[in-house]
């Protein structure tokens, strides 16, 4: 079945735009994603899903998605082979005869992670790598949504600010997708992977004499001068696909909700994401109870941890934001009145974790096998953090959302093991404690003999 043929579009759902503060709705929005009247940001929502016999996604009841859903895993259509586009009754549809951009995003792992488990002081202890997408981080679930919907809307151009995943995800997607793409990012702050990334996928790419939250100024700016599609999380197209992330974990989980779900927290539109998708999949009847959602930041990029522990979530105080976490490091995150929402719908929390835990998670995670890159790592360290506070029971499920691949970020792999990673800062006396996980390189004569003192040596240690 071709992706655009009669009976696929039977199954997409009508969805329309609204403001989360005033209420206002639309069916298009100005370039720069805010609300006509207010400025706020856009939700995208279902008119359709309401009917005469209850909520039903594209008029299907609970049961009937969940089976649609699982079919289409032997199907060889590129919509059908999309781990987002699989779960299209829940998503935006496009028009008849636009076909999806896809790069065959999500269908990633859920790992357990027995050895973080024991660290955390849980019983056992789950990931779902987001890390393992086409460009090896969550951006693409969104990406293949958004993207898609700025050549609907005919774009040529599409732009973003980032720390460096979003431009790669973008930069690829608009290759696929026939468009040009513009990418802003901090000079010198985001690690050399993902900026080659979006080098090769074809992307004019400026560094940015600014952080990430400058970036954004001049981005948005730009959009109301020039006719480019704005493809940062403010755009609502992003988190439906993002949403997916969640829906898949459920059908992994064979619909059986976790107790506590742990994201990582830089603009905030993942856990927005995988929250609206949690409240939909409750309200549709594909789950019967919510899991606990829980945001962690970095200490020094804390905006939504000090608006929710300091101001009781009423404001948000801007701040300059300082972490070796980069892909988080991020002072005035623009979706964080939408991950306030979902940490009160679903009674989670917020935690901050500092580098050096953020460092010794990541190097923990590895141990593992699986491997993250830094911004990833703090849902292990604000873990430990929860359980020693008692709102994780060690008995309880957890899954962390591990949200970027370990390759993304090697000079920081490299500086930890060497155990340079700390030097200089703040930070040296407390990395001391992290020796036991270095496992530096070691430089050795070409001989059988010195490999084997070497291998010895280590075996003794146990
Ligand atoms: N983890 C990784 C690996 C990220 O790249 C990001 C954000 C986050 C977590 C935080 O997600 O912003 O939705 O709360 N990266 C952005 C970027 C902002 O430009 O790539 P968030």
């Amino acid at each position: 079945m071709s992706p655009t043929s009669p009976e696929i579009k039977a199954q997409v759902s009508v969805s329309r735009l609204r403001c989360i503060n005033c209420g206002a709705t639309a069916d298009r929005a100005e370039q720069n994603f805010r609300c006509a009247n207010c400025g706020d940001l856009f939700e995208v929502f279902y008119p359709g899903w309401e009917t005469s016999r209850g909520l039903r996604a594209a008029g299907h009841d609970a049961d009937s998605l969940k089976q649609i859903w699982q079919e289409r895993k032997t199907s060889l259509a590129p919509a059908d082979t999309s781990g987002v586009w699989r779960f299209r009754e829940l998503l935006p549809s496009l028009a008849h005869g636009h076909e999806p951009i896809t790069l065959r995003e999500g269908n990633t792992p859920l790992y357990d992670l027995p050895r973080c488990a024991h660290a955390a002081g849980m019983q056992s202890l789950q990931a779902k790598h987001q890390g393992m997408n086409p460009t090896a981080s969550f951006k693409d679930t969104g990406m293949t949504t958004a993207a898609s919907f700025a050549r609907q809307e005919g774009f040529r151009w599409v732009a973003c600010a980032s720390t460096g995943n979003t431009s790669a995800s973008m930069a690829a997607y608009a290759a696929r997708g026939g468009m040009r793409s513009l990418v802003l990012i901090p000079e010198g702050k985001i690690s050399w992977g993902k900026l080659s990334q979006s080098l090769d996928y074809g992307a004019i790419t400026c560094q940015l004499r600014t952080d990430f939250d400058g970036c954004v100024k001049v981005l948005n700016e730009l959009v109301r001068r020039k006719p480019i599609y704005l493809l940062n999380s403010v755009n609502p197209y992003r988190l439906e696909g993002q949403k997916t992330a969640a829906i898949e974990l459920l059908e992994q989980l064979e619909w059986q909700p976790p107790d506590h779900l742990i994201v990582p927290g830089g603009n905030l539109g993942n856990s927005s994401a995988l929250g609206k998708a949690l409240l939909e999949m409750k309200e549709l009847g594909l789950i019967s109870r919510l899991p606990k959602l829980s945001v962690i930041q970095a200490e020094g990029a804390n905006p939504f941890y000090r608006s929710i522990r300091e101001h009781g979530g009423k404001k948000l105080l801007p701040m300059q934001a300082e972490t070796l976490a980069t892909a988080i490091r991020i002072g005035n995150p623009a979706s964080w009145k939408k991950a306030l929402r979902v940490i009160q719908a679903t009674e989670g929390t917020v935690e901050q974790v500092s580098e050096v835990e953020i460092a010794l998670a990541k190097a923990e995670i590895g141990s593992d096998g699986v491997g993250c890159e830094p911004a990833s790592a703090v849902t292990l360290a604000g873990l430990k953090k929860l359980v020693k506070q008692g709102f994780v029971k060690s008995g309880e499920s957890v899954v962390l959302i591990l949200t970027g691949h370990v390759l993304k970020d090697p000079e920081f792999t490299l500086q930890f093991h060497r155990g340079d990673l700390f030097t200089g800062s703040a930070h040296e006396t407390s990395a001391k404690t992290l020796k036991p996980q270095q496992r530096a390189p070691l430089v050795l004569d070409a001989t059988v003999d010195a490999v084997i003192e070497t291998l010895e040596r280590f075996d003794s240690k146990g």
